[in-house]
């Protein structure tokens, strides 16, 4: 784990951004595990305003997680990305997939099949929950459906008129075991609040209650953080 510090969430944001864009000129093909929320938000803006001649055509994408019977399609996973992101380059979204509760196992072996993922875009939550894994996951865990806690309820309520009938009660994310397949992995944390679930994260062991800390001993993991979360 290298922990890699900047100023602030646009300089994070364009070191993640060309990263992603020296990848895919490496590699058109190159197979990206994506986020949503607001910390990749600054690197999905540089990647539009940055790509040059990079084309994403042939470019397969994973996200982590989605919704389940989403009352509003505006706030799916699947539209979030193609505001921020798709609609911003020239990827063929049959290339782009989220997961569905009717096919949990082929997701992973979707990704597998891909070849596995280059690199995977991680935020993280005040609880350390990556994707929608939160505390007590499984380090194994596969692509599943989960039931949200009241706390990731009451945190998404803002998406939803602050109307908390709205937020979905369930979502399907890939699991603890998915993500530490992937070749890299950048997770980033640009706020205060992020601050004890990354000391956590960089603890050194597995600690079940901060699910971001199953990656203490991947092969190679970026932890990008502002001077805000840790100084
Ligand atoms: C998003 C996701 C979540 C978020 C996390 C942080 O696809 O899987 O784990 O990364 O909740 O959200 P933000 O970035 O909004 O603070």
């Amino acid at each position: 784990m290298k922990l890699v510090k900047f100023q602030n969430e646009k300089e994070a944001g364009a070191y993640l951004g060309q990263m992603i864009i020296d990848i895919v000129k490496a590699n058109p093909k190159a197979v990206l595990g994506l986020a949503t929320g607001s910390t990749p938000i600054p690197a999905y803006q540089y990647i539009a305003e940055h790509k040059g001649d990079v084309s994403f055509k042939d470019v397969v994408t994973f996200n982590l997680d989605e919704y389940l019977d989403c009352s509003i399609q505006e706030q799916t996973y699947r539209q979030f990305m193609h505001d921020n992101l798709f609609s911003k380059i020239d990827i063929d979204e049959k290339n782009t997939h989220f997961p569905d509760r009717k096919e949990l196992d082929a997701y992973d072996e979707l990704i597998d099949r891909a070849g596995g993922i280059d690199i995977q875009v991680l935020g993280i939550g005040n609880n350390g929950h990556i994707g929608f894994n939160e505390p007590g996951t499984e380090a194994d865990a596969k692509t599943h459906v989960v039931e949200l806690t009241e706390s990731t309820i009451q945190a998404n309520k803002r998406f939803f008129n602050d109307d908390v009938s709205l937020v979905p009660t369930h979502a399907v994310t890939m699991g603890l075991g998915t993500i530490r397949k992937a070749k890299k992995i950048v997770l980033m944390a640009t706020t205060k609040s992020k601050h004890d679930a990354i000391v956590k994260t960089l603890g050194g062991s597995f600690d079940k209650s901060c699910p971001a800390s199953v990656l203490f001993d991947h092969q190679d993991t970026d932890i990008v953080v502002t001077n805000e979360v840790i100084d």
